[in-house]
């Protein structure tokens, strides 16, 4: 069996904290009001929080600038809320896994505000800067949210790389100063009680700018192992990188079972399965189900005993994942439950993001209404390039960051009682429908699946640790695969669409089963699946 860890055997539960629960009426929500809301992820049955950033910033892009990795935004709370919360939270089982931006700083950062005074200033190094012309940047490097990745600050007569926006400087990893200064920050929020950390865009760190590369550079396993060394190594904490590059063999080194690096990585090849190829996420097509499939068992089969999956079909980054694989529609519930069966069946960590357990739809705003600088910077470069108004709105309706960055909807009061002010950004209209305290007394509904799932897991090893076999590879419809640990086999079928399906299983599979979780009340016959059914079994030995 897999070697055993208390993060293996847990799920996640991650919070966009400006957009979770407001204590004060300001229309952002804030730690305050994280904690009122403990009891309810209590319910759920989670055992971390993965709390997106909550340190001083400017919110350029909301919090992921960050102007002190030290002290917390006044908007959000203090320092004593943050200690409050990792105690309060730790009363009910719970570990708070705290985001850290280490690949780049705020330009309003104190580090960032000396280095720019001149090139002999002892923090200029903290930074990536190349000398330069005021018309021609040292190469042509672009930014993630858009235009040239560099920019010229004309008393220094030099470039700073920022990858993503301009008040986003990255550090310099190269500089050991720059890299003990962030260990020193990591262990001091250690000795805070935290369980652990999301390391955002962590990949980005060892960029080679004159070459070219970004992502994977040479120095990054290198990077991570001092980092791990230095800080979290020493305890038993669950670290989980943001690697949009990452690939099963990487990920055996990111995710070594000697514990050198890190405990688990984001992959995100399944994510961009219905972008068309070589595009951006932008650029839409259909989701390609067969390769869904192989996608995500390649990930299963290739890390098994190996290394360990992050399990997820959302964050704060990523549309709905309802609205963008399932129907949010006239089967929003049962394609809900489908999706999360299919995902918590897996071998990995599965992450639920604050709404998807309520089964929240992306939303069709105007522009006026988005508030996103990814989203708001693609909008005007598209259709400052000639795009249709309608085409970029598509993109947006469809992957824009926001979808997954409306309030919480907690109940069907003004504003779904997300805060008693005007929210910095309008919540879905549907809130009235879907929220938590309908949901709460309905054992039907997604979120009390959701909490029967959470607690499968901890009744079966086989669910955490058992090897991962698909099934019917190349079924149009269906998604199955079995789980196997020790004589215990669990059995997994989701109908992946809104019609009826027959398929059939391997003569081995079909004796005499418990059913653990379903989504319709009663049995279909065999070898059939109703519209977005899924069903979850343990087989008789
Ligand atoms: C990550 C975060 C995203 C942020 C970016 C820059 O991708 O998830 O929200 O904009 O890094 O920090």
């Amino acid at each position: 069996m897999e070697h055993q860890k208390w993060w293996k055997e847990t799920v996640v539960y991650q919070i966009y904290p400006r957009s979770y629960q407001d204590s004060d009426g300001d229309g952002i929500g804030d730690l305050p009001g994280v904690i009122s809301r403990l009891d309810y992820l209590a319910e759920l049955g989670i055992g971390a929080v993965w709390l997106s950033p909550v340190s001083k910033s400017p919110q350029d892009d909301n919090g992921y600038d960050i102007s002190d990795y030290r002290d917390i935004d006044p908007m959000f709370g203090t320092l004593a809320d943050m200690e409050r919360l990792i105690e309060e939270a730790g009363r009910r089982g719970i570990k708070i896994v705290m985001d850290l931006v280490l690949n780049h700083s705020s330009d309003e950062h104190p580090w960032f505000v000396e280095a720019k005074k001149s090139r002999a200033n002892p923090f200029h190094d903290y930074y990536v800067w190349r000398d330069g012309d005021p018309d021609s940047p040292p190469n042509d490097l672009g930014s993630v949210f858009g235009g040239s990745a560099w920019q010229y600050v004309p008393e220094l007569g030099q470039y700073y790389l920022h990858l993503f926006s301009v008040k986003q400087p990255d550090l310099n990893w190269e500089n050991p100063r720059v890299r003990e200064e962030i260990y020193d920050m990591i262990n001091w929020w250690i000795d805070k009680g935290v369980g652990g950390f999301r390391l955002d865009v962590i990949d980005l760190i060892a960029k080679e700018p004159d070459r070219k590369i970004t992502g994977n550079g040479p120095k990054l396993h290198e990077y991570i192992r001092e980092l791990s060394r230095a800080t979290f190594g020493r305890a038993d904490l669950l670290t989980v990188g943001e690697t949009w590059g990452a690939t099963p063999e990487s990920a055996r080194l990111y995710s070594n079972p000697d514990g050198s690096e890190l405990s688990m990585v984001f992959q995100f090849e399944h994510i961009g399965l219905d972008e068309k190829e070589g595009w951006s996420k932008w650029d839409l097509a259909p989701l390609d189900f067969l390769k869904l499939k192989a996608v995500l068992s390649k990930w299963q089969t290739e890390l098994g005993g190996k290394a360990w999956n992050s399990l997820f079909w959302n964050n704060h980054d990523l549309p709905r994942i309802v609205s963008r694989w399932g129907d949010d529609g006239e089967y929003r519930v049962q394609s809900a439950k489908m999706l999360a069966t299919l995902l918590h069946g897996m071998q990995g960590t599965p992450y639920v993001y604050q709404g998807e357990e309520l089964g929240m739809t992306n939303v069709r705003y105007p522009i006026e209404d988005y508030r996103d600088i990814e989203l708001l910077n693609l909008y005007k470069e598209r259709t400052g390039r000639g795009y249709p108004h309608d085409e970029v709105m598509a993109s947006i309706h469809a992957k824009g960051r926001d979808n997954a960055r409306t309030p919480m909807q907690w109940d069907a009061s003004p504003q779904a009682g997300f805060t008693s002010g005007e929210p910095w950004i309008r919540v879905n209209p549907n809130y009235s429908e879907i929220n938590a305290a309908e949901q709460l007394k309905d054992p039907d509904s997604i979120f009390s699946y959701y909490r029967r799932l959470i607690a499968l897991r901890k009744d079966r090893k086989a669910i955490v640790y058992g090897d991962y076999e698909l099934l019917l590879p190349e079924h149009r419809d269906v998604f199955a695969y079995t789980r196997r640990l020790d004589g215990d086999t669990i059995l997994v079928l989701c109908n992946f669409y809104g019609a009826h399906v027959s398929f059939d299983l391997p003569g081995t599979l079909t004796g005499d089963r418990q059913l653990l979780i379903a989504n319709y009340a009663d049995e279909p016959p065999r070898g059939t699946l109703r519209p977005y059914e899924a069903r979850m079994y343990a087989l008789q030995a």
